[in-house]
């Protein structure tokens, strides 16, 4: 008999990548979603498996102790996979109540449900996995070593410490009641579905809708980019071979300014509207179709306060121990996830067109929006 898996965030960008990769690998097993379909939560993500029979979604909040418990019982859940949150650092900078809601009160009231019923009820073997980032650790100096599981935690943004907070919670739940938990601190995803207010998605679209790529201070922040069916990958490895009780760091290797990223993704743009002259013709505000080369686009902004100048994951302890290696190349990732949003339009023109055009206006005064 196969896993019986609930995911929370199934509907969000990296949960979404989840869902699919693990109907796609593992024929056996059941998967329901829990999401509540917030701004990032997208239903549309999940098209492909919408009437795979092994799939049910259910549209519901974390922070509801009682929909969790029932969840778990009915569905006979033994694995957890824990995505939802509300996950973006600007937003957190604004208004940091959600994240202390969600992050922070939502995973202790998964916590205290699967207690309920994992330990109180009938014992039956399980496993909690926490997914959690690297913002945790704080930022690094230009020469410092990498994250690894040992580094004190230093958060600094409310969604870094709101993070932080949940993977103490997860933590405590194992120590104190013996709960199996994993927990998986992993660096900057991108690729397919991500919401587009994320420097990368947001780069590529704004390029495609020919308005201004905001760039913040100098440009010169290093992120570690990771491609995100890898972290799915990373995920899963942890769930089947990682010890209750352990923390796991996954990364790409892969440290990268963002003003070299900005530029990199502008490059492989151009070339693409050179290669095929039908795009230009679909997005003829975009700067190619001026004849202008998308770096034109580039705008330097005020910097984000509190903003991180670098991470860096050393991820030698999940390789050593559970042989996990990310498969793409930051080459390969970023022409997938170019190719993936030039033929889905339909998937983010349907995101642009709900909340997020509402609060790119009141964070930049419409500077970024066409309207
Ligand atoms: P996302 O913002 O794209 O998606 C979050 C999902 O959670 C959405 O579907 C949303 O509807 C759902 N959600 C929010 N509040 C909820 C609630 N109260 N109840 C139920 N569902 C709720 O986020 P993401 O980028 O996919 O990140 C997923 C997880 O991975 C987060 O925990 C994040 O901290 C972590 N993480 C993200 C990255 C990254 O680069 N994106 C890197 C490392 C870790
Ligand atoms: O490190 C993991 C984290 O990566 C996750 O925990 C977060 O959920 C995820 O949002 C991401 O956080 P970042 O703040 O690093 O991602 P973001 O895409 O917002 O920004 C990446 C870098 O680009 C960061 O240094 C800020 C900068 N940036 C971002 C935006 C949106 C810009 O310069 N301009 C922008 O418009």
């Amino acid at each position: 008999m196969g896993r019986r898996l609930l995911v929370t965030g199934g509907a969000g960008f990296i949960g979404a990548n989840f869902v699919l990769y693990w109907l796609s690998r593992h024929p056996e097993d059941r998967v329901v979603v829990l999401d509540a379909l917030t701004y990032a939560g997208n239903r549309a993500s999940l098209a492909a498996v919408a009437d795979d029979p092994r799939l049910r979604f259910v549209h519901g909040d974390i922070r509801d102790t009682e929909t969790v418990e029932a969840l778990l019982r009915t569905e006979a859940i033994d694995t957890l996979v824990h995505f939802a949150a509300e996950s973006h650092v600007d937003r957190s900078i604004h208004g940091p109540d959600a994240f202390i809601d969600t992050n922070v009160g939502g995973t202790h009231a998964l916590l205290k449900a699967a207690r309920a019923v994992w330990l109180q009820g009938d014992g039956r073997p399980h496993r909690f996995h926490h997914v959690s980032t690297d913002e945790v650790y704080g930022s690094l100096g230009p020469e410092d070593p990498p994250f690894n599981e040992r580094t004190r935690y230093a958060p600094n943004s409310p969604y870094a410490a709101s993070k932080a907070a949940s993977d103490h919670l997860v933590r405590a739940y194992h120590r104190t009641y013996g709960l199996q938990v994993t927990t998986s601190n992993c660096s900057n995803n991108y690729g397919p579905f991500q919401f587009p207010e994320k420097l990368i998605p947001l780069t590529l679209i704004n390029v495609l809708e020919g308005r201004e790529i905001p760039v913040y201070g100098d440009g010169r922040q290093v992120r570690d980019w990771l491609y995100v069916e890898d972290h799915c990958r990373g995920i899963e490895a942890v769930l089947d071979a990682g010890i209750p009780g352990e923390t796991y760091n996954i990364g790409g290797c892969n440290e990268v300014r963002n003003l070299d990223l900005v530029r990199t993704l502008c490059r492989l743009l151009d070339a693409r509207f050179e290669a095929d002259p039908a795009l230009a013709r679909r997005h003829g505000r975009s700067p190619a179709a001026r004849g202008e080369p998308a770096e034109s686009l580039i705008r330097f902004v005020k910097d984000r306060p509190g903003h991180d100048r670098r991470y860096a994951i050393d991820a030698g302890k999940i390789a050593r121990a559970l042989g996990f290696r990310p498969i793409e190349t930051f080459e390969s990732g970023l022409r997938k996830t170019i190719d993936w949003y030039l033929e889905h339009e339909s998937w983010w023109r349907s995101v642009l067109d709900g909340s997020y055009r509402h609060w790119l206006k009141t964070q930049y005064g419409g500077q970024f929006v066409n309207d």
